[in-house]
């Protein structure tokens, strides 16, 4: 293979195949902490749905759908964020994706050109960060505290990059609700002021909001779609946490003028329509109303376990428990090197993510080239309360041996 035939973009791809890393690759002894698997105690029969909407619609759904995705399963979504705060959403604000993923790849197809600029959080989403670097954009890296996003200081990176004739940032990019990895939920003062500043200077906000059912404490906050009035938020949904990840449907919310021009781009010959037809079933039955509650009260008590499990073995850890969500973000002291931990436990069968993969590291100024190595993240959402009590316990263990 001739290096020479690759596109720029493939210039930083793997050569290698992916490690094994889902639970069906996995040993049964493997504890899986790393990425954000739902509780298989949490997945829905649907089996005798499935069967049902076969016969029943047996057409529609073996026929290729609509690229923008089922009118009823966008009217389905309008409504549901229309109940969640969204004035004036309609299916036509509506775009079906194949998970979320899909919809913040296809978001940067519309909106990312080489070179330009993209602000995430300190730490942030570490799957979008290829996908970000695929597009060739480059970072700028925004600080995070306890509530959320510090506005203060992407407001001084604009003033910076204005003061060197640099161009904004074409996007913001965060996740407001639990975020993964630190679970913080950016408070509502917080949530105004990015709205105000990306308004005010024609940055568009794209929010990630794959955990927003998923909350175990405290009272929703309006999402950053709901307080935006200028269109200038592209939200991003899925079912993969509430539901099962399995389905693949995601949608994106936003300006028909995105939308539009969304569908030209979404070259997949549809999503499955036997999909999104299962997913409006289900949604509407009487079984989801009762699924709901079930969902965060299970990770609830999962989160509850693992943040008992490390105050216990690593009682100077520091951990702030997360509102919802499926991950907790764990800091250690200052000078432990967290990759080391995570290579240690891996190698003990215990699945963790190290910290530094959550940090962009390329930030425009190289002086805010800093990725921290003291801390890991786990998820709590797959395991059962014994895997995570020795899973932890065992990580307490490679951690004291440092
Ligand atoms: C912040 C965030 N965004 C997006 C996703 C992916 O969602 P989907 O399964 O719909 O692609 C996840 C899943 O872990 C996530 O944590």
């Amino acid at each position: 293979v001739n290096e020479k035939n690759f596109a720029r973009r493939a210039a930083a791809l793997p050569t290698t195949f992916p490690a094994p890393h889902f639970p069906s690759e996995m040993g049964a002894d493997t504890k899986i902490f790393d990425s954000a698997f739902a509780a298989p105690e949490l997945l829905p029969d649907l089996a005798e749905l499935a069967s049902k909407i076969l016969s029943d619609h047996k057409e529609e759904l073996l026929q290729y759908s609509p690229t923008q995705g089922q009118p009823y399963l966008r009217e389905w979504i309008a409504e549901y964020l229309t109940d969640d705060g969204c004035a004036g959403i309609g299916p036509n604000n509506i775009l079906i994706t194949n998970g979320a993923k899909h919809a913040l790849d296809l978001i940067c197809r519309l909106l990312l050109d080489e070179g330009d600029l993209v602000a995430v959080t300190a730490p942030t989403y570490f799957t979008m960060l290829p996908i970000f670097r695929s597009f060739g954009v480059r970072f700028i890296e925004v600080s995070q505290d306890t509530q959320g996003i510090i506005v203060d200081d992407l407001s001084a990176h604009f003033r910076r990059l204005a003061d060197n004739d640099l161009p904004l940032p074409k996007i913001v990019y965060d996740i407001p609700e639990f975020h993964n990895p630190s679970g913080v939920t950016t408070s509502r003062e917080r949530r105004e002021k990015l709205i105000e500043l990306c308004g005010r200077h024609d940055v568009l906000i794209v929010e990630d909001s794959p955990y927003r059912r998923v909350r175990f404490t405290g009272d929703d906050i309006p999402s950053y779609k709901a307080l935006d009035t200028g269109d200038n938020v592209l939200q991003v949904g899925t079912v993969s946490k509430l539901i099962a990840p399995g389905l693949r449907i995601g949608w994106v919310a936003a300006h028909e003028q995105f939308i539009t021009r969304l569908i030209a781009l979404k070259s997949d010959g549809g999503t499955s329509a036997l999909l999104q037809r299962l997913v409006y079933e289900f949604c509407m039955s009487p079984a989801f109303r009762g699924h709901q509650p079930q969902v965060s009260s299970t990770y609830h008590e999962k989160c509850d376990r693992m943040v008992v499990a490390f105050r216990r073995e690593i009682p100077e850890a520091e951990i702030l428990p997360p509102d919802g969500g499926y991950c907790l973000w764990v800091k250690l002291p200052e000078g432990k090197d967290g990759d080391l931990l995570t290579a240690k436990a891996c190698a003990a069968d215990i699945n963790i993510f190290k910290g530094s993969l959550f940090f962009a590291n390329a930030p425009v100024f190289p002086e805010n080239r800093t990725v921290p190595k003291n801390f890991i993240r786990l998820s709590y959402s797959y395991a059962t309360f014994d895997e995570i009590d020795e899973g932890v316990r065992v990580i307490g263990e490679i951690y004291r041996a440092l």
